[in-house]
C-alpha cells in the first residue's frame, strides 16, 4: 500500500428539493432512523480504516460544520473546504487536489447511503495488485435517468458513463461513491463543463476509461439516495430501520408494550402505549396512550398522546396530540399536529412553504 487512503467527502448544495423538511438543514443533515444521512457515511469510512478527510461544503456549511465539527467523535480527522459555487463533483476533486496529495482516496456524496458500509471496497482497492486506478459501484435503480448511468460489457466491464442520459443504456447507475488513485487529478482537468454547467465526475471516469486506464465496478444492494420527494426519504428511512437492533433505554410502564426491534433512547417515556417495530423513539421524547407503527422514527423532544403514527417521520421537539391515524406523515421540527375542541370547530392550518397536506 503506497499510502493511507484518504477520504473526500461532498456535504455541500442546498437541499432545496427537500422542502419545507431542510429550509433549516444542509440535506446531508437530514436524519434517517434520528441520525443526519451524513454520520452514516463518515461512520463507514471511520470503520474502513480511513482517518483524514477533507470535506467540500457550500452555503450550508455552519450546520455541516456545527454537526461534524473536528471529526473526532468518529474517529477522523475532518478538514474543511468551502466551494463558493457548486461547479460539480469533479470540481470538487479539483479543489482538494492539494489536500489529498498523490493519495488514493475515496469520495464519498454525503446525501447517499449504502446500508453496507464500505470497508470491502477500501479494503480491495488498497490491496490491488492489477494497477487498477478507480472502482464505481453501481446500483440497480428503477429510474437510472436521474443519475450517471454506466452499461458494461459480457465480462462486467464498464464500457461507457453517462450523466443522467434521457434514454439510459441499463439501469445502473453510478452509487456516489468512488474509489481513485491519482490518476483521477488529470482527468479532472482534462474534461470541460456539461449542459449542466458542471465538472462531471462521470466525465472524469470516463475520461479515465477512453484514456487506457483500468476502471472496475461493483454492484451493491441496499442503496439509497434521497431524491427530494417526502415518498423517497420515508423509503430511505425504513431502509434504517429495517436493519436496527432491539435496544430499550428509556422508560417504559407496565401497561406499554414493545413488539420486535424497537430503539427507545435514553430519557423516552413511554406509558400506556404499544410500539410496533421497527420503530425508533428519540432520547426525552413522551408518547402517551398513543401506538406507533412499524417504519416509524420519532426524534428527540416530541410528545405523542392519544394518537397514532405509522411509516413517519417526526423531527424534534414536536407534538401530536389526539390524532387519529398518521401515515406515510413527515412532520418538521417544533412542529403541532393536534385535534381541537376549539369553536368554530373548523380546520385551522398554519403551512409552511412547499407543505403538502392531505386530509379525509
Ligand atoms: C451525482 C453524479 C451522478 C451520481 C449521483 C449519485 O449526481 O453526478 O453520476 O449517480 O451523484 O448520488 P447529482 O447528485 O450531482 O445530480
Amino acid at each position: 500500500m503506497a499510502n493511507q487512503i484518504k477520504g473526500l467527502v461532498l456535504a455541500g448544495g442546498t437541499g432545496t428539493r427537500l422542502r419545507p423538511i431542510t429550509h433549516t438543514s444542509a440535506k446531508q443533515l437530514v436524519p434517517l432512523a434520528n441520525k443526519p444521512i451524513l454520520f452514516y457515511g463518515l461512520e463507514s469510512l471511520a470503520r474502513a480504516g480511513v482517518r483524514d478527510i477533507a470535506m467540500i461544503v457550500g452555503d450550508t456549511r455552519e450546520e455541516v460544520q456545527a454537526a461534524v465539527g473536528d471529526g473526532s467523535r468518529f474517529g477522523l480527522n475532518v478538514e474543511y473546504i468551502h466551494q463558493n459555487k457548486p461547479l460539480g463533483l469533479a470540481h470538487c476533486v479539483l479543489m482538494a487536489n492539494d489536500v489529498l496529495g498523490d493519495s488514493d482516496f475515496i469520495m464519498y456524496l454525503g446525501d447517499n447511503f449504502i446500508r453496507d458500509g464500505v470497508t470491502e471496497f477500501v479494503e480491495t482497492f488498497s490491496k490491488r495488485a492489477d494497477g487498477t486506478n478507480a472502482q464505481i459501484l453501481l446500483a440497480k435503480v428503477s429510474d437510472p435517468h436521474r443519475f450517471g448511468v454506466a452499461t458494461l460489457d459480457s465480462a462486467g466491464h464498464v464500457v461507457s458513463l453517462v450523466e443522467k442520459p434521457k434514454v439510459p443504456e441499463s439501469d445502473l447507475a453510478l452509487v456516489g461513491v468512488y474509489l481513485f488513485d491519482q490518476t483521477i487529478h488529470e482527468a479532472v482537468r482534462a474534461i470541460s463543463p456539461s449542459g449542466r454547467g458542471e465538472l462531471e465526475i462521470t466525465d472524469a471516469i470516463q475520461w479515465l476509461i477512453s484514456n487506457g486506464k483500468k476502471v472496475r465496478s461493483h454492484i451493491v444492494d441496499g442503496y439509497w439516495k434521497d431524491l427530494g420527494e417526502p415518498e423517497a426519504l420515508l423509503e430511505g428511512n425504513r431502509l434504517v430501520l429495517e436493519s436496527i437492533d432491539r435496544n430499550i433505554g428509556g422508560d417504559v410502564d407496565e401497561m406499554s408494550t414493545i413488539e420486535g426491534r424497537v430503539v427507545v433512547e435514553p430519557g423516552a417515556e413511554i406509558t400506556r402505549s404499544k410500539i410496533r417495530g421497527p420503530a425508533i423513539i428519540g432520547e426525552g421524547t413522551v408518547v402517551k396512550d398513543s401506538f406507533i407503527g412499524p417504519f416509524t422514527s420519532v426524534a428527540a423532544g416530541c410528545t405523542i398522546e392519544a394518537s397514532e403514527v405509522e411509516h413517519s417521520i417526526v423531527l424534534s421537539g414536536s407534538r401530536i396530540s389526539n390524532i387519529h391515524r398518521l401515515e406515510g406523515s413527515i412532520i418538521g421540527k417544533s412542529a403541532i399536529v393536534a385535534k381541537t375542541e376549539r369553536r368554530p370547530l373548523a380546520n385551522r392550518l398554519v403551512v409552511g412553504d412547499h407543505s403538502r397536506i392531505d386530509l379525509v
